[in-house]
């Protein structure tokens, strides 16, 4: 079921090189909770969809968005209020870099950036970072909510038919119940 994920991830023609099995099993025995959870694998490969789309006109770097949407939610303890997981998940890319994170300074500066200030609702007029942050918001439709083209950055992220197909997509599930990676 996993693998099956990945693979449809991995159908976009501009992908990286960032989505590898041996990456996925790491972050995904790393993280505490449910992976049929709302910020658990699903919701990964969602954001990572939708980075990969928004990220294919606007110019933004690929690996960063691949990695942020990874990595982003990996070291959240609860499913509701955790305001530190975004730092800690900038902590994290900081502890794994130069193993399973391999990027340039600017590169690792932008994705410790984008996972640190992920849920405050800010915007930022660095292209790479706000795609990270469309992406993931852009994924809100699974806990209920449509993302408001106030928080989105990009034009493209901010189109009617985007949020539409994103908010349509938010909906699917495809991680078994009951899914462990042991
Ligand atoms: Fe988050
Ligand atoms: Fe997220």
């Amino acid at each position: 079921m996993l693998f099956q994920a990945i693979r449809k991830s991995l159908e976009f023609p501009n992908a990286s090189q960032v989505v590898q099995q041996n990456y996925i099993d790491f972050l995904a025995k790393t993280y505490r909770l449910s992976h049929n959870g709302d910020h658990g694998l699903e919701h990964w490969m969602r954001v990572l969809i939708n980075g990969r789309l928004l990220a294919e006109g606007n110019g933004a770097d690929i690996e960063v968005v691949e990695h942020f949407a990874l990595v982003h939610d990996v070291m959240r303890e609860n499913e509701s209020l955790d305001l530190y997981h975004g730092p800690r998940a900038a902590d994290f890319v900081k502890m794994i870099a130069g193993t399973w994170i391999r990027l340039n300074e600017h590169q690792l500066h932008q994705l410790m950036n984008a996972c640190r200030y992920h849920s405050v609702g800010r915007l930022d007029r660095d292209v790479t970072i706000q795609t990270c942050w469309d992406a993931d918001r852009l994924d809100l439709g699974r806990v209920g909510i449509t993302p408001k083209s106030l928080y989105l950055g990009s034009s493209l992220a901010k189109d009617h038919n985007f949020i539409e197909m994103a908010n349509m997509r938010s909906k699917k599930r495809f991680v078994k119940e009951g899914f462990s990676d042991d």
